[in-house]
């Protein structure tokens, strides 16, 4: 079930750093131990160079040793959920198997759930690199 990760996203979306868009974002990932790691947007006054909540989530699950999520969680205080920007389909191919269910949803309730083989199909991968 996901309510965990809801909660704990929606509890680090209130720490969003978003003076510029005033848009709050926050994001959970079950990683494949079973921990939890979060991660908020964070804007500076140079627009392009602020990061996704999910980027955020990321990088603590690898800084903390780990490179696999089994569940991922995005909420927002949007009308509609929102879902994950290209960059951060990318991102999170990287390190969810594409059967991995991202539920993207509102703080007011509304949640709809995508794999991440349907968030980013024909998705640029290692089997494309020679290496
Ligand atoms: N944002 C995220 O953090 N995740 C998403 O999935 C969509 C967009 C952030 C980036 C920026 O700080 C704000 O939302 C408005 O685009």
């Amino acid at each position: 079930m996901s309510d965990d990760l809801r909660q704990k996203a929606g509890d680090v979306r209130d720490n969003a750093y978003v003076p510029y868009s005033n848009f709050k974002v926050g994001a959970a990932l079950r990683a494949r131990s079973g921990a939890v790691y979060v991660g908020c947007n964070v804007e500076n006054v140079a627009y392009p160079e602020g990061t996704c909540a999910e980027a955020g989530a990321i990088a603590a699950m690898v800084a903390a040793g780990e490179t696999e999520f089994v569940e991922a969680y995005v909420i927002a205080g949007s009308p509609m959920p929102v879902t994950p920007c290209g960059g951060c389909r990318q991102k999170l191919a990287e390190f969810g198997k594409p059967d991995v269910k991202v539920t993207m949803a509102t703080v007011s309730g509304v949640e709809e759930v995508m794999q991440l083989s349907e968030l980013l199909p024909g998705a640029f991968g290692r089997g494309h690199m020679d290496i």
